[in-house]
């Protein structure tokens, strides 16, 4: 629709009347073009919104193998199941993450609103495997056009290290081939998908080491799942500092192994931490450092 203002004479009725019809249409015209305006913008914003959310669903799916329908690895299962999948209760053969929808829609709701809300800092996740839930955070910053985060993904990209406590229900995962995972296995992984760039910085070691000396400053989400009761120790004394408030800490093995999750307890209760731990489905919860300034509801 044109924009363009006319004049017309006022010598007769019938000019008068063209002179009411055409203001009355410029009227029109005018008003329209001010709401295109302002719904250009709003219209394109919709649709980057939309588009936005249809990548980030398309990559939880197939970061999870629930788009090709991945069969499980324990053969007990018998093949791809739906609600295995959705709760993570299964290992893919071959997708990069274990975590299952209801955890990865949760890593990425907490990423777009620690984005959204301005908290700053990086996205660091301890315990990588194959590298699926990291993939997905530096997803979601592509998704956000943000070039001014990292993601961190800490792992020993070899399993678990040996020095873990007999007694940890986790430390049989220990003796699971599958889970070690070498480095630039992860690293084809981000690739496959377009998300291996400087943005994204691997630390190979054990948190122990890694995370006491890790390269960042503030951190926004700080993921654990590393399934034992040291892993979960080490990555929170390293970098529980360093998170900033209105940030999430994920635990994606919380009500899983009793282990991971007196770890957890244990640093709550020394630091005196009372922000509510958010159950996410059978195995994970997260909690929002300094909820109540944060104003972080789920
Ligand atoms: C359950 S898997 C991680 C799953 C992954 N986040 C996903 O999206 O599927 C646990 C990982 O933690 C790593 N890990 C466990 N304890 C560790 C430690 N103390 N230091 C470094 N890596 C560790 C293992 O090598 C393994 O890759």
């Amino acid at each position: 629709m044109s924009c363009r203002s006319r004049s017309i004479g006022t010598a007769d009725g019938l000019s008068l009347k063209l002179v009411h019809v055409v203001a009355a249409k410029d009227g029109l015209q005018k008003g329209l073009c001010e709401m295109n305006e302002i719904e250009q913008p709003q219209a394109a914003a919709s649709e980057i919104a939309r588009l936005r959310a249809d990548y980030l669903d398309l990559m939880c799916d197939s970061l999870i193998g629930r788009l090709n329908r991945d069969p499980a690895i324990q053969p007990h299962i018998g093949g791809y199941d739906e609600d295995h999948r959705l709760n993570g209760w299964d290992w893919p053969s071959t997708a990069p993450s274990m975590i299952g929808l209801k955890r990865m829609q949760n890593l990425r709701t907490l990423c777009e609103r620690v984005i959204l809300d301005g908290v700053p800092g990086d996205f660091l996740e301890a315990g990588v495997w194959r590298g699926g839930a990291s993939i997905m955070m530096r997803a979601v910053l592509k998704a956000y056009a943000m070039t001014d985060r990292r993601v961190l993904a800490a792992d020993t990209f070899a399993g678990q290290p040996g020095g873990t406590d007999e007694a940890d229900p986790a430390a049989f995962l220990r003796d699971e081939p599958i889970f070690a995972v070498p480095l630039e296995e992860v690293k084809d992984n981000f690739e496959r998908y377009g998300l291996l760039d400087e943005q994204v910085i691997f630390l190979k070691g054990e948190f122990a080491v890694t995370l006491a000396n890790a390269p960042v400053d503030d951190l926004a989400i700080l993921r654990l799942d590393g399934d034992t009761f040291s892993s979960a120790r080490d990555t929170l004394e390293a970098l529980f500092g360093k998170l900033s408030p209105g940030g999430a800490v994920i635990l994606d093995d919380y009500y899983l192994f009793e282990g991971n999750k007196r770890a957890v307890d244990l640093f709550r209760g020394e630091r005196k931490i009372v922000d509510p731990i958010i159950r996410i489905d059978d195995y994970g919860g997260y909690w929002i450092k300094d909820s109540d300034s944060a104003d972080c509801t789920t």
